[in-house]
């Protein structure tokens, strides 16, 4: 049988012993006024075997501009009524994207933040605190210094950004290493319609730096599920390894995504239990390189070179 590339492992989080199974939990859907879907949603994740649990402080913000902080605290709530829980799970949660200022990761604006997600959160400390989106006005020393401080306080296990250019994780991994920290994930999107971090070097960095690349919108924001919007030939291929495979296209979608060899961990976001458990199914796909780059190629609407 030829060599399947669907790694369905745990994946290690940075140096203090924590790790990730191949799937998470993403919080960016939690509606304020949906509180025990969001609950119900959650308690299916766990049960379905997802230990990684991904927020932002900005998750719950409306058009409105009310909700700033209600996905973590509806969290803070589940954890405090499920204590349990928090010696479970990954806590991973994300800060500076200030609405309705759109980006701020100065020294002043990330430790507030960061201080008033473990309060929203109800915990001590964040596992996993990333930078959600770059700040260009922000120097990356003094970003990386505030981060390394976070973590020294205790504030914070480990750091990551999200959605930084590669050269905005160099400047940000050089100024972590000058205090002796590396990152330990980035968050970048990534799915079968969203190729670039296996393309432009992010993926890379990761394999050779032992960073864990946390995919968003593995689904494509569930366009992989309804077929909104995707090129129809890689529907087909999709489709196709789905009958094969017999399982629906999202769980081919999502071990695709899995199939790279960084092991990126993929940010489930649907609150729906039911398609929770279904995506486990991912873990059980067979793709091999020739399945793998059909998909690629139709992703692409290009024959390879
Ligand atoms: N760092 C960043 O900038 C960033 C940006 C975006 C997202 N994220 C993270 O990534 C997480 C996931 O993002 P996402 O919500 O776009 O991920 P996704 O898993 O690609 O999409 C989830 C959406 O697809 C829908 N869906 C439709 N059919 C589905 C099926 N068969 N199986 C599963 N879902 C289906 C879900 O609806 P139902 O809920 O009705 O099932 C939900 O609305 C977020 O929660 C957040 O933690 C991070």
């Amino acid at each position: 049988m030829s060599e399947n590339l669907v790694d369905a492992g745990t994946r290690p989080i940075g140096v203090e012993g924590m790790s990730s199974g191949p799937l998470a939990f993403g919080c960016w859907r939690f509606a304020p006024t949906e509180a025990e879907r969001a609950e119900r949603a959650l308690n299916a994740a766990i049960e379905a075997g997802m230990t990684l649990v991904d927020t932002a402080d900005v998750y719950g913000f409306q058009e409105d501009s009310s909700g700033f902080g209600a996905a973590e605290v509806m969290l803070g709530r589940m954890l405090q009524a499920q204590p349990s829980l928090r010696d479970h799970i990954v806590l991973a949660s994300k800060g500076g994207v200030r609405p309705p200022l759109p980006y701020d990761s100065s020294a002043r604006a990330l430790r507030a933040a960061c201080e008033a997600s473990l309060r929203r959160l109800r915990v001590e400390r964040i596992d996993l605190y990333l930078v959600h989106r770059p700040d260009l006005f922000a120097h990356p020393i003094e970003v990386a210094e505030t981060l390394v401080a976070l973590r020294r306080e205790g504030k914070v296990r480990e750091v990551g950004v999200s959605n930084y250019t590669l050269s905005q994780h160099d400047a940000i991994t050089a100024g972590l290493a000058r205090n002796g920290t590396a990152l330990a994930a980035i968050q970048p999107e990534y799915s079968a319609v969203h190729l670039d971090p296996a393309r432009d070097g992010t993926f890379d960095r990761c394999c050779c730096g032992n960073i864990t690349a946390l995919a968003w919108s593995p689904l494509a924001g569930g366009r992989l599920a309804s077929g909104e919007g995707v090129r129809p030939e890689l529907l087909a291929v999709l489709d196709e390894l789905a009958a094969r495979e017999g399982v629906e296209r999202a769980a081919v979608a999502l071990a695709f995504v899995l199939a790279h060899p960084v092991r990126p961990v993929a940010i489930l976001g649907s609150l729906t239990p039911a398609r929770l458990f279904a995506a486990t199914r991912a873990l059980a796909v067979h793709l091999d390189r020739r399945d793998c780059y059909r998909i690629v190629e139709a992703s692409d609407g290009a024959p390879l070179p």
